[in-house]
């Protein structure tokens, strides 16, 4: 039986890590870090910055392997999540077979709260069923959607109010917005609203030394929003937002 944790980290600020995420991190022998390429080496550079700054140096190993390739234009985005979570599957089960020994603790840091757009838990579900027996604990963690909030210094809902969480690719699809967050928006699916009530908060980097906030009604800063994200991902090859569309009362 392999015994797996998956951390949630925060968005990125060391200081949003849970003391449980610490103390969690502190029985863990082997981390495993997935690499995603050259443009998101920088989060895997703040989630060693995390381990430094709560751990001893050499009480633990780090695994770092790089992200399978996963088909950004498939057609079919459904299937192409499915085929890629499969390849991560496989990696996963050759990591915990191959570099994490019997009486040892293995862990994944993951981003922001494990139970939100994150694949971990059903991946490993997916190591299950090719014959890795496992036992997972979750630690949860504070998510960019929370952060968001709270840099705005705003509720996520008004009383008696309905929250919804989707994907940007899901935003058109809406019929009338009262209260929603969109998260994973690399296509900027707010410009094609074209409600003139709405307005939006958005952030880039939480809880990162480059964090961003813009906020106000949606025609007058959709192009500064625009702006900001042209103007970071130049700067560090990478953008992370989220936002909460908002009509007034
Ligand atoms: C794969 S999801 C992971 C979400 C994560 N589990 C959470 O709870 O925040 C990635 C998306 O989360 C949002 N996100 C994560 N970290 C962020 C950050 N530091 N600042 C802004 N948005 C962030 C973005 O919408 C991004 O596209």
């Amino acid at each position: 039986m392999k015994q797996v944790l998956l951390i949630g980290i925060g968005p990125g600020d060391p200081r949003q890590v849970t003391y449980e995420a610490v103390e969690a991190m502190r029985r863990v022998s082997v981390f495993f870090l997935l690499d995603k390429g050259q443009a998101k080496d920088e989060l895997v550079q703040l989630r060693k910055a995390m381990l430094e700054r709560y751990l001893e140096a050499g009480s633990y190993r780090l695994v770092q392997v790089e992200d399978p390739y996963r088909d950004g234009q498939a057609a079919d985005y459904v299937d192409a999540v499915r085929d890629w979570h499969e390849r991560r599957a496989t990696l996963y089960a050759r990591l915990l077979r191959d570099e994490l020994g019997p009486a040892q603790v293995g862990a994944f840091l993951l981003w922001g709260e494990p139970g939100l757009y994150d694949s971990t838990l059903r991946i490993l579900e997916r190591v299950r069923q090719q014959g890795v027996s496992l036992q997972l604990e979750v630690i949860p963690g504070i998510s960019s959607v929370q952060a968001l909030a709270a840099r705005h210094r705003i509720p996520l809902n008004r009383v008696g109010e309905p929250l919804t969480v989707l994907p940007g690719r899901r935003l058109a699809e809406q019929g009338r917005i009262d209260n929603l967050v969109v998260m994973l928006d690399g296509q900027c699916a707010f410009t094609e609203l074209t409600d003139p009530d709405l307005l939006i908060y958005w952030g880039a980097y939480l809880g990162t030394v480059d964090e961003i906030l813009i906020a106000g009604p949606l025609h007058a800063v959709r192009e500064q929003i625009l702006q900001a994200r042209e103007e970071g991902r130049r700067r560090k090859g990478w953008i992370m937002d989220t936002y909460l569309l908002r009509r007034p009362r």
